[in-house]
C-alpha cells in the first residue's frame, strides 16, 4: 500500500513540480517591534524571506541537554557568549529544544535577530510532554496550557521561525506510533490557537525520530487528512551521512521518497560522528540534489556533551568562553563554501496533502480520526493561555483522564464524538533515558532520549 500511495504522489508530483519564479503570495505581515530580520513565510513547500527562498543553515542548540532542565535564551551571559560563535559560524538558525515559557527573552532574542538568526522551538520539556507510551493521559488541558503559553512567548519575535509540536516521540518501538495521533492533535491545537490569538501565521510541524521502518508513514500520516490537521511542514533526524557522499547516505532515495510531497521538510538534526566529519551534507542540501524538496537543515549540535557531538566545549554552564573544537572551524568552512543558491531551487509552488498510511505491521494507527480538544483547553482557545509554567512546575504527564473522545476530522478538534472514557488509572512515569539503536548505529542521544518521554 505504501508503495501505491508513494506512486499517486510520484505522479502528481511530476505535474507539481514547475520551477516558478517567484513564490505564491502570502498574507502581508503586520508591523512588529523589530524590523531588524523580516519573519520568515512558508509557501508552496519552501520557506521564504520575502520573495526570497529561505534555506535553514543552523545548529541545534542546548548547552547541557536537557538534562540540565536550563533555557539557554533565558540567560543574557550564555546567549551573547554562544552567539558570538553563531556570528563566526555563519549560520542563519537554531534550534532550541527547551525553553522556559515564565522566562523573558527579549535580550537574547533580539541580539540573535542582530545576529541573523532565526529560531526554531520545541514547545515540549521533560515535564510537560506527550508520553509515548501513554500519550492519551500526557495529552490534557495542563500540557496544552504549557504549550500554549511557549506560543505565546515567541510569537512576539519577527526572528521566531518555527515551532516544533514534538521531537521523537514515536521512535523505533512500534507501540509508540499509537502516539502519533496525539502528536497530530497538538499540532492541530497550536496552529488553531495562533489562528483564534490573530497572531503571525508561525509554521508548526513535528520533529521525527531517524527510524527508517515508520518515517515514510509518520510523513504521510503528519500531511494527511484536512487543512485543519495537517502540519505546517516536516522535519527528520537523519544519520546516515557518515562521512560519505551523497549516493552512499541514501539520501537519493529520501528525495526521491520526497518528492511531491506538500509542504516544506528539512533536517532537524544531521551529522552522523562515525568517521570523522567533514560536513558534506552542507553541500549536498544546498545542491540542486536537494534543493527541490529539501530546505535545508541543523547539524546536531552546538555544545559537546557526553554522546561527543558538539563542536564547542563549554567549560562549565556560565563559563564567559568556549573551546571551539575542530570541527566547528570545518563546519564552518563548509557552510563558507557551499553558500545557499541563489534563485527558487525547483520549488513547488503550491501545498497538497498526501493519502494516510494505513496499518501495518510497523505502523499501528487504523484511524484517521484524532482525539479531540480536551475540556480544559476550550477555554485556553478563547481566553489565551495566560502565565506559563516554566520548567519547575507540577508537571503535565498525569494530569489526564486518558480520552477525550475523537474530533470530526473538518472540526480542529472542537467537537467531540465520542464520549470520554475514564481511564485515570494509567501510570505514564518519566521514561528512562533509552538510547536509540539505530540502523546498525548506537546514537545516544541524551536530549532527546528524555526531551521526549
Ligand atoms: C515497546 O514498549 C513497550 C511499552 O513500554 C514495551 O512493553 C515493549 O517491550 C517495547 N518493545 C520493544 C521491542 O522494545
Ligand atoms: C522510500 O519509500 C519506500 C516505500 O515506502 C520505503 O520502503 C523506503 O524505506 C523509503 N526510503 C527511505 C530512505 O525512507
Amino acid at each position: 500500500m505504501r508503495s501505491i500511495a508513494l506512486a499517486s504522489v510520484l505522479a502528481a508530483a511530476v505535474n507539481l513540480v514547475t520551477v516558478v519564479a517567484s513564490p505564491t503570495p502570502t498574507e502581508p505581515e503586520q508591523p512588529h517591534k523589530r524590523a531588524s530580520l523580516p519573519a520568515v513565510t512558508a509557501s508552496g513547500n519552501a520557506f521564504w524571506q520575502g520573495s526570497t527562498r529561505f534555506y535553514i543553515r543552523g545548529v541545534d542548540y542546548q548547552p547541557g541537554g536537557s538534562s540540565a532542565m536550563k533555557d539557554p535564551l533565558a540567560d543574557t551571559t550564555v546567549c551573547e557568549r554562544d552567539i558570538t560563535e553563531f556570528k563566526k559560524l555563519g549560520i542563519n538558525t537554531i534550534r532550541v529544544y527547551m525553553t522556559d515559557n515564565s522566562a523573558n527573552h527579549d535580550t537574547c532574542m533580539n541580539a540573535l535577530a542582530d545576529a541573523g538568526v532565526y529560531l526554531i522551538v520545541d514547545v515540549n520539556n521533560p515535564l510537560y510532554s506527550i508520553n509515548r507510551f501513554a500519550p492519551g493521559p500526557s495529552y490534557n488541558a495542563k500540557y496544552l496550557q504549557s504549550v500554549f503559553a511557549t506560543i505565546d512567548e515567541f510569537v512576539k519575535y519577527d526572528n521566531t521561525l518555527a515551532f516544533f509540536s514534538g521531537n521523537e516521540v514515536i521512535n523505533d518501538n512500534v507501540t509508540s506510533t499509537l502516539s502519533a495521533r496525539y502528536v497530530k492533535a497538538t499540532t492541530r491545537d497550536m496552529r488553531q490557537y495562533i489562528s483564534n490569538r490573530g497572531y503571525r501565521k508561525i509554521p508548526v510541524g513535528y520533529s521525527a525520530a531517524d527510524v527508517s521502518q515508520n518515517r515514510m508513514q509518520l510523513a504521510q500520516y503528519m500531511n494527511c487528512g484536512s487543512d485543519e490537521e495537517r502540519s505546517d511542514f516536516f522535519a527528520f533526524n537523519d544519520y546516515s551521512w557518515c562521512n560519505t557522499n551523497f549516493a552512499t547516505a541514501g539520501w537519493g532515495e529520501k528525495v526521491k521518497n520526497f518528492t511531491g510531497y506538500g509542504i516544506p521538510i528539512f533536517l532537524s538534526e544531521y551529522g552522523c560522528i562515525t568517521n570523522g566529519r567533514d560536513f558534506g551534507e552542507v553541500k549536498a542540501l544546498m545542491s540542486d540534489q536537494m534543493t527541490s524538496v529539501y530546505s535545508g537543515g541543523l547539524m546536531y549540535e552546538y555544545a559537546l556533551e557526553e554522546n561527543g557531538y558538539g563542536i564547542v566545549k563549554i567549560p562549565s554552564s556560565d563559563s564567559a568562553t568556549v573551546e571551539e573544537q575542530p570541527e566547528f572551524a570545518k563546519f564552518a568552512k563548509a557552510l563558507s563554501a557551499n553558500p545557499a543558491p541563489t534563485g527558487s531551487g525547483g520549488f513547488t509552488s503550491t501545498t497538497n496533502s498526501v493519502p494516510c498510511p494505513t496499518k501495518d505491521a510497523n505502523w499501528l494507527i487504523d484511524s484517521t480520526e484524532l482525539p479531540s480538544l480536551p475540556d480544559g483547553a476550550k477555554d485556553l482557545m478563547k481566553t489565551g493561555a495566560g502565565a506559563g509554567p516554566g520548567l519547575k512546575g507540577a508537571g503535565s504527564q498525569n494530569a489526564g483522564t486518558g480520552d477525550t473522545g475523537n474530533a470530526t476530522p473538518s472540526s480542529a478538534g472542537s467537537t467531540a464524538t465520542s464520549s470520554s472514557k475514564n481511564s485515570a488509572g494509567l501510570t505514564a512515569g518519566p521514561l528512562e533515558k533509552a538510547p536509540l539503536i539505530i540502523a546498525g548505529l548506537v546514537c545516544v542521544l541524551t536530549m532527546t532520549g528524555t526531551l521526549l518521554l
